[in-house]
């Protein structure tokens, strides 16, 4: 499995704690957002992430901000991402389970760092249901 993962400066510190949870996972990863602290802005870094799900670079992808709207506002102005925005394993086990989602959003400043190394497992774990939720996600894209 590859991993594509973009962050800002709000998101350093849980990307850096997930790529080594990945990493011991031997998951490949893509590492597209900043190591540092000095404020930069989230768009920068999380396209990459999204492009590379969008060509099929990678399996799956993870961006990290302080609320998790910006990140995922971008993300899913590609039309082939379905980016999730979520602050438990629940919502993260729907958002695959139901919507298919190739990019979990992981707001930094609103959950603990356990919670979004379980939600990544979780992400990781969790195929997609299909059935009338794939009419659904069918339905999604802008013609
Ligand atoms: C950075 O201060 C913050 O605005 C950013 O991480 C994110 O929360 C934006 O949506």
């Amino acid at each position: 499995m590859k991993i594509a993962i973009g962050n800002d400066h709000a998101g350093t510190e849980y990307k850096l704690a997930i790529v080594g949870l990945l990493k011991s996972k031997n998951i490949e990863v893509v590492n597209y957002g900043t190591d540092g602290t000095d404020s930069v802005d989230y768009p920068d870094f999380v396209h990459p992430v999204a492009m590379d799900v969008e060509q099929g670079n990678v399996d799956m992808g993870i961006v990290i901000c302080g609320t998790g709207n910006g990140a995922t506002m971008t993300i899913n102005k590609h039309q082939g991402i379905r980016g999730a925005l979520c602050w438990n394993k629940e919502l993260t086990a729907l958002a695959r389970t139901h919507n298919d989602a190739n990019i979990l959003s992981l707001p930094a400043r609103f959950i603990a760092l356990p919670q979004a190394l379980e939600m990544v497992e979780t992400f990781l774990k969790t195929s997609f249901e299909g059935g009338r939720h794939e009419r659904r996600i069918e339905k999604i894209p802008c013609i």
